[in-house]
């Protein structure tokens, strides 16, 4: 499959996305993963997208673009992929969409993660994430708890509370998302890519997109 995930900060993306990859094989691909990768690694990628990240603000098109355009030329990529968090602006979507002209490549769909903002508050102050980069599971201490040592099931790192998990920067990024990102809804729908779901469950939603992509 070839798709993209929009939805709200803590509207399931990166759940989602991990679901959908034991399907046909497809790569998940987060932005946010890559850059909090790149932070640990204390790279100059990382050192440049700290700051704005920690703030919860966008980090500049001109970065990700230089990003994603080497990793969709990954190997990899070959059998699909699902993009989890970008494109997060107007001028990314149409960058994304002169690329995958570029490289002969289709995208399936654009898939909207809806979710009410209540839920959605609720999710990201009770998320934990996986502190080792190469594993970086997603758990919830209400909805999917890690052990009870607070390290992860499937690698054994201590979990931890993201950087970007103050109630200051938690609220930055929802306005940031309603200004620069909830009008990639309307860009995907005019290209006639739009899929939305009301999306509660996670498992439910991965049957859903299933279904888009058998036809
Ligand atoms: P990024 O990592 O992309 O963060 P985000 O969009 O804010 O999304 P989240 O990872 O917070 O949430 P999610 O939708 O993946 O939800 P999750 O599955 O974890 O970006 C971080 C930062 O990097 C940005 O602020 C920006 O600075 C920078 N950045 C990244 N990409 C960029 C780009 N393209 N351009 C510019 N800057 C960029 O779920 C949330 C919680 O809810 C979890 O605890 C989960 O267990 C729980 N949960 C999920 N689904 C359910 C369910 N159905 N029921 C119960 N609990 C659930």
């Amino acid at each position: 499959m070839k798709i993209v995930l929009l939805g709200a900060p803590g509207a399931g993306k990166g759940t989602v996305a991990k679901l959908l990859t034991d399907y046909d094989g497809s790569v998940q691909i987060s932005t946010g993963d890559i850059l909090r990768a790149a932070v640990k690694e204390g790279n100059e990628l990382g050192k440049e997208a700290k700051a704005y990240m920690d703030r919860g603000d966008l980090v500049p098109d001109s970065l990700i673009m230089k990003i994603m355009e080497a990793r969709l030329q990954e190997d990899d990529c070959q059998s699909g992929f699902i993009l989890d968090g970008f494109p997060r602006t107007i001028p990314q979507a149409e960058a994304l969409r002169e690329l995958l002209k570029r490289l002969d490549i289709r995208l399936d769909m654009a898939v909207n993660l809806d979710v009410p903002k209540d839920v959605i508050l609720d999710r990201l102050t009770t998320r934990r994430t996986c502190s080792n980069p190469d594993c970086q599971a997603i758990y919830n201490i209400k909805s999917n708890p890690p052990t009870a040592e607070g390290t992860c099931k499937k690698c054994g790192a201590p979990v931890i509370q993201r950087d970007d998990e103050t109630e200051k920067a938690i609220m930055n990024r929802l306005e940031t998302y309603n200004e620069k990102t909830a009008p990639l809804i309307s860009f995907y729908e005019k290209e006639g890519l739009l899929k939305n779901i009301l999306s509660l469950n996670s498992a439910e939603t991965v049957e859903e997109i299933k279904k888009y992509l058998a036809g």
